[in-house]
């Protein structure tokens, strides 16, 4: 259950699933999607992509930044994770620091499951509390 304030424009919901329904995930069998909304309006997702070496596997959230980087974009308003999981898929905690580089605070992160349905919503400083961001570095 969702209040008003938590609701996010159903095209990032259903760019989240669709792009799920493409990952490369044969060694977990857990499908992940990511969309994200640019400052500029414009919507990059991206999907985990495994590897038969395990640890070089990239997660859905990394490769939706990616994709926003490679198109000139360096903010992100908000964003959705799609996972299949019994529960939502909360960001791993690499995925929040990379996130953290991109986003405001207050930047919301929206859990789905595959149908479109939210399952939970945080800030991103609720899922990273007292981070190390870039302004750290000054
Ligand atoms: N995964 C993501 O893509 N994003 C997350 O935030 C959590 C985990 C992927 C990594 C791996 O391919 C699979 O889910 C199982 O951990």
């Amino acid at each position: 259950m969702t209040s008003a304030s938590q609701q996010t424009d159903v095209k990032l919901i259903e760019a989240a699933s669709a792009v799920r329904e493409r990952a490369y995930a044969p060694y977990s069998g857990f499908k992940v999607g990511a969309a994200l909304r640019c400052d500029d309006g414009q919507v990059h997702v991206g999907c985990n992509v495994e590897n038969a070496a395990y640890p070089e596997g990239i997660c859905a959230e990394g490769g939706a930044i990616a994709a926003m980087v490679a198109a000139g974009g360096r903010k992100i308003v908000e964003i959705v994770v799609c996972g299949g999981g019994s529960g939502p898929c909360t960001p791993c905690g690499g995925c929040r620091q990379k996130l953290r580089e991109f986003g405001a605070p207050g930047m919301r992160v929206y859990m789905t499951d595959p149908a479109g349905q939210v399952l939970l919503v945080k800030t991103l400083s609720e899922l990273l509390p007292d981070s190390f961001g870039p302004e750290s570095l000054d």
